[in-house]
């Protein structure tokens, strides 16, 4: 399956909205539609011959980026749409010169966790109960190379926060 990564557009918006509302309940349209002009915002979408198939939302801080969102239409994963996304932010993160790229995701997220993994991130840290159900999150990082590609990993601190030992 042919997949495109471009900046998220208003009009992508209903579509992203579906996509969400399959994994972690709905966000206000006004919410995604403040994001889109949000300069510290990074928002794109993974699309291909049938429309959005997924989408990636990161916050740039200056010598990081938190990844906050990635996530695949139910009937689009395992199609490369993730890794579409994931790479492009390396990507992006790298030619831009940022010197670590972090995330949290659920302990039990083996999906996502693969997904990381595949693309050089390792697990630096846990965040214990971090979710409102109380599951830990696994605070994990990548270095992406100058060229853009991931590189080496690191085991300092994380955005925003302590983070125990993993
Ligand atoms: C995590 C998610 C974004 C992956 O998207 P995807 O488009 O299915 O992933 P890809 O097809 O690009 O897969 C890339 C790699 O990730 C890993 N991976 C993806 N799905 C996996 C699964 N169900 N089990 C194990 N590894 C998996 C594999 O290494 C895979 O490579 P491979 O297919 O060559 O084996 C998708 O499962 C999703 O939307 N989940 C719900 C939202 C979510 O949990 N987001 C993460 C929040 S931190």
């Amino acid at each position: 399956m042919g997949v495109a990564v471009r900046p998220m557009a208003d009009a992508d918006v209903p579509a992203v909205l579906r996509i969400e509302a399959t994994w972690r309940g709905p966000r206000r349209a006004d919410d995604f539609r403040a994001l889109l002009t949000d300069p510290r915002a990074w928002c794109q979408v993974a699309v291909g011959p049938q429309g959005v198939l997924g989408y990636l939302i990161a916050h740039d801080a200056d010598v990081e980026v938190e990844l906050h969102d990635v996530a695949v239409d139910p009937a689009a994963r395992r199609s490369g749409a993730g890794r579409a996304l994931v790479t492009a932010l390396l990507t992006w993160a790298g030619t831009r010169g940022v010197a670590q790229v972090f995330l949290e995701v659920r302990q039990g997220n083996e999906p996502a966790q693969g997904l990381y993994r595949s693309l050089g991130f390792e697990a630096v840290g846990r965040r214990r109960r971090y979710y409102s159900d109380g599951e830990d999150a696994l605070v994990f990082s990548a270095t992406p190379s100058s060229s853009g590609a991931p590189g080496s990993t690191s085991s300092g601190g994380a955005a925003g926060g302590t983070v125990d030992g993993a």
